[in-house]
């Protein structure tokens, strides 16, 4: 079966949660009612996600993401990347970073090869004003293990008016030096996050900045990119903007989500979910559930944002929150 939906789009990047906990309590992330997230205890088994995850690959997903809450706080998580790295897939990962030291022999051993580590400060303090951790030297250094390893690292840095803004360039003059790639993030809504568009910062906020201090090229963009990307000349690394806010990116989209508790989702900002893990443990296949999730899936953001998404009435949005979502 293909994995395409009402617009033609082919899906064939699969982003799974295998935890809704988190070590760090960052501010844009934290639903203020935490409370809210914790009513279903259903968590997929290792098998379970090794499982559906070959019923994708067998149906044309080439990219699997591993997300959270944190990943890397899955007590299983080397029995996961285990199983997963037999399937023919780039395997890859989104992480706070503040695990990898521990686990980073098996991820070298599944042949992962790129991974996104969230990063919004390179300020200790500011660091630890937004995600509540004092841990910005132990990230750092995993960071540098990592790329010492010679794997490929993407920075994600939320961007938060008046908290870290002030620091794009410091963060784009690392990428002289060090082969990492920024990517600034305008600050998404989700239920509970407290989102505000005057907190936002924009693609064009950035360029900006940024052009006060760099001579900056445009880099290309593949159609399924969620972000636009951006070099400083004769840098070592790169930064880029992603754009969901400012500059939608849906027409190409390829991407499917399954929850940590086992329900897929067809977009970050869809409310409708879709119950796989009931239907894989029933063995019945999992062909009508996916069916369903492709067929439902709307043009734009889950059809929940107006045409300028910086409008969008934060108190309308009806989703889980981006912890239990995983990004
Ligand atoms: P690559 O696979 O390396 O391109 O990374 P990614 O940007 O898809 O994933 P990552 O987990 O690093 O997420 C970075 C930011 O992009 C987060 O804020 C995500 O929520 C956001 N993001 C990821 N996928 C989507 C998507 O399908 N739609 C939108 N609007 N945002 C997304
Ligand atoms: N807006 C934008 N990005 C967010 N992330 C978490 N919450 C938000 C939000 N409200 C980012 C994290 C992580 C990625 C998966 O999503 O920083 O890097
Ligand atoms: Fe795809 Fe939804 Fe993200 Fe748009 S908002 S790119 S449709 S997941």
């Amino acid at each position: 079966m293909t994995l395409v939906d009402r617009f033609g789009r082919e899906h064939t990047y699969l982003r799974i949660s295998l935890t809704e906990q988190c070590n760090m309590r960052c501010v844009y992330c934290m639903p203020a009612d935490r409370m809210q997230n914790c009513q279903n205890n259903r968590v997929m088994s290792a098998n379970d996600v090794v499982g559906i995850a070959s019923y994708f690959v067998s149906n044309g997903v080439n990219k699997i993401r591993l997300t959270g809450g944190e990943p890397l706080a899955r007590k299983d998580i080397a029995d996961i990347m285990g199983g997963l790295s037999a399937l023919n897939v780039e395997l890859t990962m989104t992480t706070n970073g503040m695990l990898v030291h521990r686990v980073l022999s098996h991820i070298v051993d599944a042949g992962i090869h790129s991974i996104n580590i969230s990063l919004d400060s390179l300020s200790r303090a500011t660091f630890k004003t937004i995600t509540a951790r004092d841990v910005f030297h132990r990230v750092m250094s995993n960071i540098h293990m990592l790329l010492e390893r010679g794997i490929r690292v993407k920075l994600n840095v939320v961007l938060l008016k008046g908290i870290n803004d002030s620091e794009i360039n410091a963060f784009v003059g690392l990428t002289e030096h060090l082969p990492v790639h920024v990517r600034f993030i305008e600050y998404m809504p989700f239920t509970g996050n407290g989102w505000d568009r005057s907190v936002v910062v924009t693609h064009d906020d950035v360029i900006r900045t940024v052009s006060e201090r760099f001579a900056i090229t445009k880099l290309a963009d593949s159609p399924t990119d969620t972000s636009k990307k951006y070099c400083v000349e004769k840098s070592a690394g790169s930064f880029a903007v992603i754009t969901t806010m400012s500059r939608p990116f849906c027409d190409g989209c390829n991407r499917l989500r399954l929850t940590a508790d086992g329900y897929l989702k067809n977009c970050l900002f869809s409310n409708d979910e879709y119950d796989l893990l009931t239907a894989y443990l029933s063995g019945q296949g999992l062909d009508d559930v996916v069916q369903a999730a492709l067929s439902g899936k709307h043009k734009v953001q889950g059809g929940q944002f107006s045409r300028v998404a910086l409008d969008v009435d934060p108190t309308a949005i009806r989703n889980r929150s981006m912890i239990s979502i995983g990004g």
